[in-house]
Formats: C-alpha cells, sequence, structure tokens
C-alpha cells in the first residue's frame, strides 16, 4: 500500500464560523523564550476563533516580543508588571485573573515551568497562576536539553498532577541550531488543541473510522480516473471526533489537506488500497462514517508503459466494478454503527433513502451537489436520512457541522 503522507498546503480548520472557543475569555501568558516571537500569530488566531484575548508578558518575554503588536492584534493593553499603577487601578491583578476563562502560556519557559511547579508569585504572571480559577494551559518550548532535564520532568509531572494541561513540544529545528524536542506546536495547532479541550467529550472512549477524500484509479503510469471531492468534510469529521475525545482512524485518498493532529493517518490511492485499510482497521469500530467519494470502476488492467495514440482509432478501455466499501462494513457482524454519504445532483432524499436500504447502512448523509454545491466549499448542508426520517443540519461551515452531526449522533447512538 502507498503510505505517502500528504502534506501540501496545510489548511487549518480552526477559522471556523462558530469555534467551540467562541465568547471564551483567554489570557495568555507568553515567558521569555524564542518562541514567544510566534505568540501575535496565536492572539490573532485566538481572536480569529471568537474569543476575547489579553496578554500577560514576563520580564524576558518583552525581550522577545513587542508589546506594542499584541496590543494591535488584541484590541487591549498589555500587561507584564505588578508594580504598574495606571493598569492595576483599571483592572486590578486579581480582578484580570477572575475574568480569564482559560489561562494559556505559551510559551512555557522551564523557568515558568519551576516557579510554577513550586507556587512562586514573584511576577505578574505567576501571580495570577495562584489567584486564578481558570483553567491553566501550558505549552512548553525549549532547549531539548533542558526540556528533558530531572529538574525540568519533575516540575512538569506536578503541574500535570495538578490539573493543568500540557501540549507536548514537537521535535523539529530549534533557535539553538539543534534538531530536538523542545519546539512549541505552531499558532493553528495551539488553537485546535484549546478548541479540542473546549468541546464536551461526547465520543470519549470510541472508535471512530471515516474515510475521506477521492480514490484514484490509474489507467497508465501518468494518467488516472478520479472523484471531485476535496475531503474537507471527512477531515472535518475526523478533527471533531477527535476533539470530543474520539479514538479517530482516518483513511484517506489523496488530498490536498494536512490531516488533524492525534488521528491514526493512513493515505492510500486507489478504491482498493482504501478497502485493505478499512477491512485492516474496522474491528472494534463503534462509528464508521464514509465520507470518501470512491470511484464505483477501474480500468481491468493497469497499462505498464505510457498508452499512445494510435492514429486516429478511438480507445476503448474496460472498467471492472470496484468493491463497495461501505456496504463491507453494514455487512459485517456485531458491528458498530455504519453511516455512508451521499452527494446528489436530483432527488436528493429519495435517493439517500434508496442508498439507505441498497447498502444496509444504519443512516445516510445526503448534501446536495447541483451546480458544484459541496465541491471544494467551506460550507456544507446536510440531511440525515435513517428509518427514522430526515434530520436537517442547516448550511454552515465544514468544521463546525462536523460537530454538529457528530453531537446528534452521540445523542441518537451512543
Ligand atoms: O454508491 P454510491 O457511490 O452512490 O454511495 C456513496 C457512499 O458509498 C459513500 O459513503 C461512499 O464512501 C461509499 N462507497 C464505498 N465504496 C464504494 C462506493 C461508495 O464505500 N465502492
Amino acid at each position: 500500500m502507498d503510505a505517502t503522507i500528504y502534506n501540501v498546503n496545510m489548511e487549518t480548520l480552526t477559522d471556523r464560523q462558530t469555534s467551540p472557543l467562541q465568547g471564551q475569555r483567554i489570557l495568555l501568558g507568553i515567558s521569555g523564550g524564542i518562541a514567544a516571537y510566534k505568540t501575535v500569530d496565536l492572539a490573532r488566531k485566538l481572536a480569529q476563533a471568537g474569543t476575547q484575548v489579553r496578554c500577560v508578558l514576563t520580564e524576558g518575554a518583552t525581550h522577545f516580543v513587542s508589546a506594542t503588536a499584541l496590543q494591535a492584534v488584541t484590541g487591549v493593553a498589555v500587561r507584564h508588571s505588578l508594580w504598574d499603577e495606571a493598569a492595576e487601578a483599571a483592572m486590578s491583578h486579581i480582578e484580570l485573573a477572575r475574568w480569564a476563562d482559560t489561562l494559556l502560556i505559551a510559551p512555557a519557559t522551564a523557568d515558568v515551568m519551576a516557579r510554577l511547579a513550586h507556587g512562586m508569585a514573584n511576577d505578574l504572571l505567576t501571580t495570577l497562576v495562584l489567584a486564578t480559577q481558570a483553567k491553566i494551559c501550558i505549552a512548553p518550548a525549549m532547549n531539548g536539553q533542558m526540556w528533558r532535564h530531572a529538574a525540568t520532568q519533575a516540575n512538569l509531572g506536578l503541574l500535570q498532577q495538578r490539573g493543568i494541561e500540557v501540549l507536548m513540544p514537537e521535535s523539529g529545528s530549534l533557535a539553538c541550531g539543534e534538531v530536538d524536542t523542545g519546539r512549541m506546536p505552531e499558532p493553528a495547532s495551539i488553537v485546535d488543541w484549546l478548541a479540542g479541550l473546549a468541546v464536551p467529550p461526547l465520543w470519549q472512549g470510541k472508535k471512530v473510522l471515516i474515510t475521506a477524500g477521492p480514490t484514484v484509479e490509474d489507467i497508465d503510469p501518468v494518467r488516472f480516473i478520479a472523484n471531485r471531492s476535496s475531503g474537507k468534510m471527512g477531515y472535518a469529521l475526523a478533527q471533531a471526533a477527535r476533539e470530543m475525545g474520539a479514538e479517530v482512524c482516518l483513511i484517506s485518498g489523496p488530498t490536498q489537506l494536512t490531516p488533524p493532529t492525534g488521528v491514526t493517518f493512513v493515505a492510500v490511492r486507489s478504491a482498493r488500497e482504501m478497502f485493505d485499510a478499512v477491512q485492516a482497521h474496522f474491528v472494534g469500530t463503534d462509528l464508521m462514517l464514509a465520507a470518501a467519494a470512491v470511484a464505483d470502476y477501474r480500468v481491468e488492467q493497469i497499462a505498464e508503459q505510457k498508452l499512445k495514440k494510435q492514429g486516429e482509432q478511438s480507445l476503448t478501455l474496460t472498467l471492472v466494478q470496484n468493491p463497495d466499501i461501505v456496504a463491507w462494513a453494514a455487512a459485517q457482524p456485531n458491528r458498530g454503527k455504519v453511516i455512508a454519504f451521499a452527494a446528489e445532483t436530483e432527488n436528493l432524499i429519495t435517493h439517500a433513502q434508496a442508498k439507505l436500504q441498497r447498502k444496509g447502512v444504519d443512516a445516510v448523509l445526503a448534501n446536495s451537489v447541483a451546480d458544484g454545491a459541496g465541491f471544494d466549499q467551506a460550507q456544507n448542508q446536510l440531511f440525515l436520512v435513517s428509518t427514522q426520517g430526515v434530520h436537517e443540519f442547516p448550511l454552515t461551515h465544514k468544521s463546525y457541522l462536523a460537530q454538529q452531526v457528530l453531537s446528534h449522533l452521540a445523542s441518537t447512538y451512543s
């Protein structure tokens, strides 16, 4: 099986119309590591997700990021001292601590982690940590050796025991020139992580299998038959299921999307490869969402060499049927719920009802693709068709739609 990870055109799912972070008050604490330079973008992305953001810098952070830039993207003055009389008069540090729903420290240096672990309150940020009842989340970032040091790891353990949420640093090239563990994840990933913490864990402990994207059926080494599918709906479902606590396996044909973090990702090309992957991962699945646009036919014999034009003659390709993956899943004994998708250009509900019977699935999620709607769009509208009737999910951003679909399915099926 082709195990390529498709990693082209970073596309984030966090610019959602309605994020689970919508309306949250986030106190962004920034400590003095080089990753602090990314926090202007982080503050901007948090604001785009519908949050109110206020920033607090440690003394060290002021050397890495400009308070003016942070103020420009958040629209509020940045705090960095306990002894700023004007700022304290406008909103005291205790009021600031009470204001926050979430206190996010990104980057959290080894020094800040040590001070938090020991309950110190020797600057504004650490004082706020002690004075707040908000959820505390940290994204540690530092040199790899400092991260692995027994003192840092012991502090990390203490902070986790106290219920502080930790976004682990990533491996990659560090500012010190080494390739090691210690990088702060990109702002988009931090926002996704926070959004995940804000979503109710409706699928906790459940296994969700999702097929997404098109399949590609080769004709010869340079030509293929494929379906129009961006994969956006399937990837949004995978991200939402993961955010709701599920163990997610995403099996995808070639797309331009970056797989959501925290899911088992299997890249495939053809329908038969997708079928093999589904068979390999199906056992124990509680919910399968077959969002892939699987090619119904493949070329009987893939040409080993590029096909050449034969004068004026037309070319005849013999196509044979691909296995119906979702019908196979629906026919398995003792299975979880299996849901197919239907993209139709006309008679949407009637065709979906026929598909429900024909494939033996529990429900069909139908969307209209008349006049190009649905394809490669950021938004979508879906109808859940089952023997219980039809439930409409109105037109909205695919990532928010995915959350609505999974919430609805959780209340119906689990
Ligand atoms: O049969 P049709 O393509 O109209 O049905 C669409 C639904 O069936 C989608 O859920 C799609 O993922 C699934 N399907 C499949 N295997 C196929 C064809 C479609 O799983 N070979």
